[in-house]
């Protein structure tokens, strides 16, 4: 049965996705369940390919595995090249957005519809010295731009300060599709996002943040994640209802996951 509009509960105008490469993997179904009863909108999965990024992380087998224990979007943020290899698997995989990054493909503009055709989201990675002059030609492909706040590798770095700036300037773009086109592009902040900086990031212009260590560092007394993604979502927007006031009854939550995916 699906609600009336009128008795659906408002959404949050800012999307928080907390980055799994702070989880313990050891427990990671548990840990995404955690951080969706907590009120998390997107699950953030970073890919890493000791090649690209100096690191390794996971792949499309365990986003498979995972994906059964969340109705929320699986954010995933390849950090790997070549690119296009990858996208049908973690498709198949029951990904809902898949990022790259532009230096890691020789044909953005082709991998940007690959991603389209197999049912994804969209979205482009920009590094800190990235210049946002990457997506001018790319705009109508775009559903998502991300803008790394830390040079991509590892969690637990401090935010770069600059950011802002370029957040400004990405919004701008942004919105200047909006009024053309009406479509919507979300702006998506990764690294060092913490409960005493969100407010000014989102007063910057961005609407969907990543935050790994701020989440998984702080867990409440019971294992969950209720206490810090209540403090981000208050400090993000402060004047929006609180969390546990905001959060849907979990009959209308399972069907606004399933919306979303
Ligand atoms: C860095 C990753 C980030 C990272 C964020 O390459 O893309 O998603 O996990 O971690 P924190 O929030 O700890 O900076
Ligand atoms: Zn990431």
């Amino acid at each position: 049965m699906s609600l009336p509009a009128t008795d659906l509960p408002t959404m949050p105008a800012i999307r928080i996705a907390p980055s799994i490469l702070s989880a313990d993997f050891a427990r990671l179904g548990e840990e995404v369940r955690a951080i969706e009863a907590a009120g998390a909108d997107l699950v953030h999965f970073d890919v890493m390919d000791n090649h690209y990024v100096p690191n390794l992380t996971i792949g499309p087998l365990v986003c498979e595995a995972i994906r059964p224990h969340v109705q929320i979007g699986i954010d995933v943020h390849l950090m790997v090249e070549p690119v296009d290899a990858l996208i049908p698997l973690f498709a198949k995989a029951g990904a809902n957005l898949i990022s790259f990054h532009p230096e890691a493909s020789r044909h953005v503009d082709r991998t940007l519809q690959l991603i389209r055709d197999h049912g994804c989201k969209a979205g482009l990675v920009f590094n800190p010295a990235t210049p946002l002059s990457f997506m001018d030609h790319v705009m109508d492909k775009l559903d998502l731009v991300l803008l790394m706040s830390v040079n991509p590798g590892f969690g637990g770095q401090k935010f770069i300060p600059s950011t802002l700036d370029k957040l400004r300037a990405a919004r701008r773009r942004i919105d200047a599709v909006k009024a053309e086109t009406g479509r919507d592009i979300w702006l998506e902040v990764d690294g060092g996002v913490k409960v005493d900086n969100i407010a000014e990031i989102v007063a910057a212009g961005a609407d969907t943040l990543v935050a790994g260590s701020a989440v998984f560092g702080a867990p409440d007394n019971d294992g969950g994640y209720r206490n810090v993604m209540q403090t981000l979502r208050q400090n993000a927007s402060p004047h929006a209802p609180s969390l546990r006031e905001s959060l849907p009854p979990e009959g209308a939550r399972s069907q606004l996951g399933a919306a979303r995916r």
